[in-house]
């Protein structure tokens, strides 16, 4: 909750422009065709390439992309599309299960195939929709919805916009004005919800308005220890550190432990875990003010920085 609502830009310089069917003479025929006019498969092999884990998300988005390759093609052959297939989704896991990186590719791959103008994803809680007095609903909903429009909404534990305990909760008019954007201007917004599994299925239950609208319900798994450890390797390297000797043997033993206790959150406790060790080893170099430090100082976390950790009943912050 509470996160800021924040716009990631998702036009990527290669992507052929939005909307940018070409003149019937040369229009795409094949799949192959599709593919090399926009470059969605780049933005899909990325997303292979840089998620570990995932096979199933994976494979749901590969079909989404080819759901839309074939659409066009339809539309090259004037078929009748109904407004195009619907989009709109809902990602269901814990924390740290890769649900808004997905979105955010998600909104590219929808851009290089001319579903979406912008290619851009708008992320937004309760908060950023619902007004805290009558009157204020409306207008913030529809601020954030003009935001977003041409690309994709991404609403974060969307269930919190219902609360049935409230008797007149502003939540349901930000919904109720959610649902006739996402029926009527579907084809310039696609809204993506995300949170726990149980409690998007409640919400949709006290929502059946939200659920029938919703065509593609995506389960985000949580990782196995092994996919923990390739993730923690990926985004050191991503941050140009790496484990030095015996250190990734301790990381090891840290997931193990982590794993067991409250609050894990995936790979969000991976970051937070790492974070933490490269605070430590600051800590650890900037004790030793004299010492010229190499590279391979600044690069290499050592055994010692995990340990420190609460995990290993350390006195030190988890
Ligand atoms: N499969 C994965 N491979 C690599 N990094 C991942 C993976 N899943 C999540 N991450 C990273 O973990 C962090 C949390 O992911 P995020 O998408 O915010 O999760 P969620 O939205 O489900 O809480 C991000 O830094 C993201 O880059
Ligand atoms: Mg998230």
């Amino acid at each position: 909750m509470n996160q800021p609502l924040y716009a990631i830009p998702g036009a990527l310089p290669a992507a052929a422009p939005a909307v940018s069917t070409p003149p019937a003479a040369t229009a795409a025929r094949t799949v192959n065709e599709v593919l090399a006019q926009t470059q969605v498969l780049a933005v899909v092999e990325e997303l292979e390439r840089d998620l570990v884990g995932l096979a199933p998300v994976k494979q749901r988005i590969r079909d989404i992309a080819a759901l839309l390759v074939i659409d066009r093609l339809r539309g090259n052959l004037g078929l009748p599309t109904q407004g195009g297939p619907s989009l709109h989704m809902c990602f269901t896991g814990n924390p740290g299960t890769g649900k808004t990186t997905v979105a955010m590719r998600m909104a590219q791959i929808l851009h290089r195939l001319g579903y979406s103008r912008k290619g851009h994803l708008v992320a937004v809680t309760r908060d950023d929709l619902v007004g805290q007095y009558i009157g204020h609903t409306a207008p913030k909903t529809k601020e954030v919805l003009k935001k977003a429009m041409g690309g994709v909404l991404f609403i974060d534990e969307a269930y919190y916009l219902y609360r049935p305990e409230n008797e007149r909760d502003y939540g349901q008019e930000a919904i109720e004005i959610l649902l006739q954007v996402m029926e009527n201007q579907r084809d310039d917004l696609v809204v993506i919800l995300a949170g726990y599994k149980d409690r998007m299925d409640t919400f949709f239950k006290s929502n059946p308005g939200m659920s029938s609208r919703i065509a593609h319900h995506i389960d985000f798994p949580d990782y196995a220890q092994a996919e923990l450890l390739q993730i923690g390797e990926r985004m050191l390297g991503g941050m140009n550190y790496r484990f030095g000797v015996g250190t990734r043997e301790v990381f090891e033993r840290y997931l193990a432990r982590r794993l067991e206790q409250p609050h894990f959150a995936n790979a969000r406790s991976v970051r937070n875990a790492l974070d933490r060790a490269r605070l430590r080893q600051a800590s650890r170099l900037f004790a030793d003010g004299d010492r010229v430090l190499t590279p391979d100082d600044l690069t290499t976390l050592a055994p010692q920085d995990l340990l420190a950790s609460r995990v290993f009943g350390a006195s030190d912050a988890a």
